[in-house]
């Protein structure tokens, strides 16, 4: 079986948070405790995917590349590919395609964060599928959101971005795992009337054939789209929450890498030796040498 590569869509204009990303890339902002990427970054991470592409707009480039070079400190490839315009989600199959070389992705967009029970083991097994798989997640005001409707039997029919009569009260999240085939039929797709590549077109040709599975998360998950300055300021007071409450950290990228093999003892300390100011960079030490005192197998079930 061909691994399946990861995509980041990180470029777009974040216009609902202006004036602070007339200057600053929206996935770089914090969310707490860290860069916002690092939360869409764990998620390819517990899902096992460990070549990854960075998208991002043309004058963020240098930025991404500085915090994360070419990955191979957290055991990683990092690539980046350059969006020219925001044109839409479905473009990031088009300008991934030689990246992807017909390998099946999972492309998660950079300003989406999960949280909820045994998320490691539903990424792995989408990941392990063949096919292709979206998230569901059951939401308040479906009218913001590409919208999923399903038959009488619980299977999806539909995706509708945006709809003023929506048909169900499933939002499909930033999250889609799709086979080799993305590239090709992302070629195929049109401009919407508001000018960008629609996944939410991409996606229906999948349900058409009745390719794509839509899974949807239960009550006990939390989904945010930190796209607001109210919903960036609710998703670090969620990371704060949990970080205060368990102790334990979301979106910890060097945790993850630790946890699944990817790094060693010594690079979590090397990692956490520059941060040992903050409570990051403590909690990675701590981490650390839990791990090396249990064992990181041991270890991997009791985090
Ligand atoms: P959006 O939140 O839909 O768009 P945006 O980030 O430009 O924000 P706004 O609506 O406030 O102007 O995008 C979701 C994610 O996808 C976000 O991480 C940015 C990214 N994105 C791209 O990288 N390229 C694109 O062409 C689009 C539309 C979004």
């Amino acid at each position: 079986m061909i691994s399946r590569k990861g995509l980041i869509l990180a470029g777009g204009t974040g216009s609902r948070l202006f004036p602070v990303t007339l200057i600053a890339s929206k996935q770089l902002l914090p969310v707490y405790d860290k860069p916002m990427i690092y939360y869409p970054l764990s998620l390819l991470m517990q899902a096992g995917v460990t070549e990854i592409a960075i998208i991002t707009a043309p004058d963020r480039l240098a930025s991404f590349r500085a915090l994360f070079g070419d990955g191979s400190g957290l055991g990683l490839t990092i690539e980046y590919i350059v969006q020219p315009k925001p044109e839409g989600l479905a473009q990031a199959y088009l300008l991934a395609e030689g990246f992807l070389d017909g390998a099946p992705s999972v492309l998660v967009l950079g300003d989406n964060i999960f949280h909820g029970p045994d998320l490691g083991l539903l990424l792995e097994r989408a990941n392990a599928r063949n096919g292709s798989t979206i998230f569901g997640y059951r939401v308040d005001d479906p009218t913001n959101f590409g919208v999923v409707s399903f038959d009488a039997d619980g299977r999806a029919t539909s995706i509708e971005e945006k709809p003023r009569r929506p048909r169900s009260d499933y939002a499909a999240t930033g999250l889609y795992f799709l086979d080799g085939d993305a590239s090709r039929r992302a070629r195929d797709v049109r401009p919407s009337p508001r000018g960008e590549l629609e996944i939410t077109d991409l996606l229906q040709t999948y349900l058409d054939e009745r390719r794509l599975d839509v899974e949807t998360l239960g009550r006990g998950f939390a989904w945010f789209d930190t796209g607001t300055h109210r919903s960036l300021l609710a998703a670090s007071e969620f990371v704060q929450m949990i970080d205060e409450c368990q102790g334990l950290k979301l979106g910890c990228i060097e945790e993850v890498a630790f946890q699944m093999g990817l790094i060693d003892v010594e690079q979590m300390l090397r990692l956490a030796a520059p941060l040992m100011k903050t409570n990051y960079g403590q909690y990675l030490r701590k981490t650390a040498l839990a791990g090396a005192h249990a064992g990181v197998r041991d270890f991997r079930s009791i985090a």
